[in-house]
C-alpha cells in the first residue's frame, strides 16, 4: 500500500455566499480568530503526514500561494522590535520549500473539475482532499482519522456525519452496505438527492482520501447535479472496483462556506484558545 503523501486543496470557487467580501478576498483567506481558513486545512494535513499539497487556484486567489512565502521585510520589521515570539511562531508555521504545488482551475465548473485538474499532481498516489471551508474541530485531526482507515482498508474513504434528513438535499449522501459502527462499507453515493430518494443521512463532508483511478471517471467530464462536475459522482463510479468506506469522524464541523456556521466557528475557535476565552465568556451572555 502506497503512504499518503499528497494533499488537493480545491479554492478555485467563487465563494458567492459571501459576496461582498469576495469580491477581492478569496474565501478561502477569511480568518477564524487570527488564522486563515486555509492555514488551518494545511496544519490538520501536515498533521496527517503530508508533504506535497496542490491549490487548485483561479482569479483572484493569489494571495493563498503569496500566505505561505516568506515575508522577509515582514520578519526583518519584527526582529528589529524585538517581537521574537510572534517571529517564532510564524517562522515554526513556515512550509518545507518546494512542497506547495498550484494549479489553476479557469472556470469553476465544479468540485470534480477541480480535482481533475491536479490529475498531474496526483499521478499514481492516493491523495487526500480537505475543502478549507469546512473547518474541523477533532483531538486527532479529521485528515489522520481517515489515513488511518486509509492504511486499514486499503482504499478509498470518506469523512461523513448524520445530518437531520430534511437537509439531505444539500450533500453527497451514502447508500450503505454494511454499517461497521466507525467504518460504513458503501455501495452507493447520491449527489443533493431529493429527501424522498436519499438512501440514508450519512453525509460526506469535505474530507477525502481518494485513490488516483478516481481521475479516469472525472476525466469524463459528466455534468450532475446543478450542471457541475461533481466528485460524488466520479467516486460513485469507483465503487465497484475498490473498497469505499465512510468513517465516522470523531470532533465537530463547522461549514464556513455559510454564514451562520462561520460565526459559530469563530466562537468555538475562541473559546478553545486560552488568550480568547475569558473575554468571549464575558461578552457572549450580553447576545442571549
Ligand atoms: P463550494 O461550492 O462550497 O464553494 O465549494 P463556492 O462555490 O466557492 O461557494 P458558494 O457556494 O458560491 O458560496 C467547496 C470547495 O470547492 C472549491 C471551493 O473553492 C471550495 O473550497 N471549488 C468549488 C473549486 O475549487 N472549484 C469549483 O469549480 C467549485
Amino acid at each position: 500500500m502506497k503512504p499518503l503523501k499528497k494533499a488537493v486543496l480545491p479554492v478555485a470557487g467563487l465563494g458567492t455566499r459571501f459576496l461582498p467580501t469576495t469580491k477581492a478576498l478569496a474565501k478561502e483567506m477569511l480568518p477564524v480568530v487570527d488564522k486563515p481558513l486555509i492555514q488551518y486545512a494545511v496544519e490538520e494535513a501536515r498533521a496527517a503526514g503530508i508533504e506535497q499539497f496542490c491549490f487548485i487556484t483561479g482569479r483572484g486567489k493569489t494571495a493563498i500561494v503569496e500566505h505561505f512565502d516568506v515575508a522577509y521585510e515582514l520578519e526583518r520589521t519584527l526582529e528589529e522590535r524585538g517581537k521574537h515570539d510572534v517571529l517564532a511562531s510564524l517562522r515554526s508555521q513556515a512550509l518545507p520549500p518546494g512542497s506547495i504545488n498550484t494549479v489553476r482551475q479557469q472556470v469553476p465548473m465544479g468540485l470534480g473539475h477541480a480535482i481533475w485538474c491536479a490529475r498531474a499532481f496526483i499521478g499514481e498516489d492516493p491523495f487526500a482532499i480537505l475543502l478549507p471551508d469546512d473547518l474541523m474541530l477533532c483531538e486527532t485531526p479529521c485528515t489522520q482519522q481517515l489515513a488511518e482507515a486509509y492504511y486499514e482498508t486499503g482504499g478509498n474513504v470518506v469523512a461523513i456525519e448524520e445530518v437531520p434528513m430534511e437537509r439531505v438535499k444539500n450533500y453527497g449522501v451514502l447508500d450503505i452496505a454494511e454499517d461497521k459502527g466507525k467504518l460504513v462499507s458503501v455501495k452507493g453515493l447520491v449527489e443533493k438527492p431529493p429527501v424522498e430518494y436519499a438512501p440514508s443521512n450519512l453525509t460526506v463532508i469535505g474530507r477525502y482520501v481518494l485513490m488516483p483511478q478516481v481521475i479516469e471517471y472525472l476525466a469524463r467530464m459528466e455534468r450532475g447535479a446543478g450542471g457541475e462536475v461533481q466528485l460524488t459522482d466520479a467516486m460513485a463510479k469507483l465503487i465497484p472496483h475498490q473498497p469505499f468506506h465512510g468513517v465516522r469522524y470523531e470532533g465537530r464541523r463547522f461549514d464556513c462556506g455559510d454564514k451562520a456556521g462561520y460565526l459559530e466557528a469563530q466562537i468555538a475557535f475562541a473559546l478553545k484558545r486560552a488568550d480568547m476565552a475569558p473575554a468571549v465568556r464575558e461578552f457572549l451572555p450580553k447576545y442571549r
